[in-house]
């Protein structure tokens, strides 16, 4: 395409603005920013943009008047279930075994938050073994793998999708080819990517952010179903057999991937479609809430609600919205090949209003001190309003979710120190329940829940490996009665107890 062929379609679409610096540009940006418009389909994007800001138009008090807390009936809880926890499990193993479960990394976004600038999941939150998210992530795959295989005399393996944007992508992948896919099949380690959608002002201009570069986000992780079918990713999965996927963020250290109870619940419930929470106790944590909105389940994010409604509690004192998204789902594949093939479409883009900077009118880069325009979002989990047969499963936070959102800082929450406590603090409760001890320097046994030191809250340093535990099973007789002093760790190559401590 040549540029006045690209011209009229800017000035059909009423974009002509992005190409004002265009005489300036060298011939190579010209290049690119030819490349980026043709891929660009004009008349969708200013569509996207009409229907999203009607629909933000009147979203918030509107959704909270119809908000109703998800039934008794279809949730599932490893506090209030106990009798069926081993079932489901046998079930989710079962079903591992026959090759039929695959788990799926959302990995695009940009972690702005945490302000890194390479993806989340190469992060190191400073744990002894200094692991990243995407290695405790991949080891616990294989071990489970191992717990399928032995527990059923064959050969399996997890298939692991990784979704990743025009931002992390070759990162990504280089990184996990660096490290060999940590022990993992390469054929099995799938990476994809989402697509891009460009910051637009109030008015639904385009935002340049240099004079020939469009500025261009991720078009959030609901941007997964779109990608699912352009990159035939559903088509990937009827190939290999696979039946169930479990979809998660990759900033939950503690995430338990692939987890056989949660695979294990959803299918002997006959579901489609199926969400993992923890209780919320905080009215204004950052977390979504699983609910039903006119009679369908819904995410209402934490930026969607009113504080009004999230401090709602019901007769026992416990919150009314308290079913918090951790953002780990359940989907069987014909289920997305629905929503791929028909319902995606039909999902709305949420507004978020950010300061883009910008270049204005003068060519001058600008970094507005309020929100200046929008990007717009999918959602992974608005497709569950379509979902047949739709659960959610109640697990416990300290065994399953501490997010890393933030940098450190004094009395942050969601940050690498928190994440890498509770990761520790899992482990040590671990070895205790595997009959374990830990002593101090001077062989006196610390007690299980540890006093406050100089009114710090430390957890005992300690952290087991993946390969040697999925989720604290097979320890016992490595750990009945022994004694060990912190730092421990445990890992393929046996117990390690570590003079130097600096985590
Ligand atoms: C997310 C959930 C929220 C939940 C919380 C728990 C969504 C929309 N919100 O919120 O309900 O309570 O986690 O921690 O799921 N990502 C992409 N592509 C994108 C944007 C994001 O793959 O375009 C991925 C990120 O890499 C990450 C995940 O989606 O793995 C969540 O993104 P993030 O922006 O951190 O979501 P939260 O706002 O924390």
């Amino acid at each position: 395409m040549d540029i006045g062929e690209v011209a009229k379609r800017l000035a059909e679409a009423g974009q002509s603005h992005l190409l004002q610096f265009w005489d300036e540009l060298s011939p190579e940006e010209q290049a690119d920013l030819i490349l980026d418009l043709e891929s660009m389909d004009l008349r969708e994007i200013n569509s996207f943009f009409k229907s999203a800001m009607q629909v933000s138009s009147h979203s918030s008090e509107k959704v909270d008047a119809r908000m109703e807390p998800v039934p008794r009936e279809v949730l599932g809880s490893v506090t209030r279930d106990r009798e069926h926890l081993m079932t489901w499990e046998k079930e989710g193993l079962l079903q591992i075994s026959q090759n039929k479960v695959a788990v799926l990394l959302l990995a695009g976004g940009q972690g702005t938050r945490l302000g890194v600038p390479y993806p989340k999941g190469m992060y190191d939150v400073g744990l002894p073994s200094r692991k990243t998210l995407f290695q405790i992530q991949a080891e616990r795959i294989l071990r489970l793998q191992e717990l399928a295989e032995q527990k059923h005399q064959t050969k399996c393996c997890i298939p692991w999708y990784i979704m990743t944007s025009g931002r992390t992508m070759d990162t990504t992948k280089d990184f996990f080819s660096k490290h060999n896919y940590f022990g993992l099949n390469k054929e099995n380690v799938i990476f994809f990517q989402q697509g891009m959608l460009p910051a637009m002002d109030f008015k639904g201009k385009i935002i340049m952010e240099a004079k020939g570069k469009i500025s261009m986000a991720p078009d959030g992780n609901g941007g997964l179903y779109k990608a699912l079918g352009s990159q035939k990713i559903v088509d990937d999965m009827e190939y290999r057999g696979i039946a169930f996927v479990h979809v998660y963020c990759v900033d939950n250290i503690l995430v338990k991937v692939a987890d056989p109870t949660f695979i294990g619940f959803c299918v002997q419930k006959g579901a489609d479609c199926g969400a993992k929470v923890v209780e919320k106790t905080n009215p204004t944590e950052a977390v979504g809430v699983v609910c039903k909105v006119d009679g369908r389940y819904q995410v209402v994010e934490y930026s969607e609600i009113t504080l009004a409604t999230a401090e709602k509690r019901s007769a026992d004192g416990r919150l009314v919205f308290n079913a918090g998204n951790v953002a780990n789902h359940f989907f069987t594949v014909p289920f997305l090949k629905d929503v791929v093939n028909i319902y995606e479409p039909r999902l709305q883009h949420h507004v978020a209003q950010k300061k883009i900077p910008y270049v204005d009118t003068q060519g001058q880069l600008v970094k507005p001190d309020k929100p200046n325009g929008i990007k717009m979002e999918k959602f992974v989990f608005d497709i569950f309003q379509f979902a047949k047969t739709f659960v959610v499963y109640e697990v416990l936070r300290e065994d399953e979710f501490s997010p890393l959102k933030n940098a450190d800082s004094q009395d942050g929450k969601d940050n690498p120190t928190t994440a890498r406590h509770a990761l520790m603090s899992l482990h040590h409760r671990w070895v205790l329940n595997a009959g374990g001890h830990f002593v101090d320097e001077n062989g006196t046994r610390i007690p299980a829940i540890p006093s406050l030191k100089d009114g710090t809250d430390l957890p005992i340093k300690c952290e087991i490996s993946p390969l040697i535990s999925y989720a604290g099973e097979g320890l016992e007789n490595l750990m009945r009665d022994f004694e060990f002093r912190p730092t421990l760790v445990v890992d393929e190559k046996g117990f390690h107890e570590l003079v130097k401590n600096g985590v």
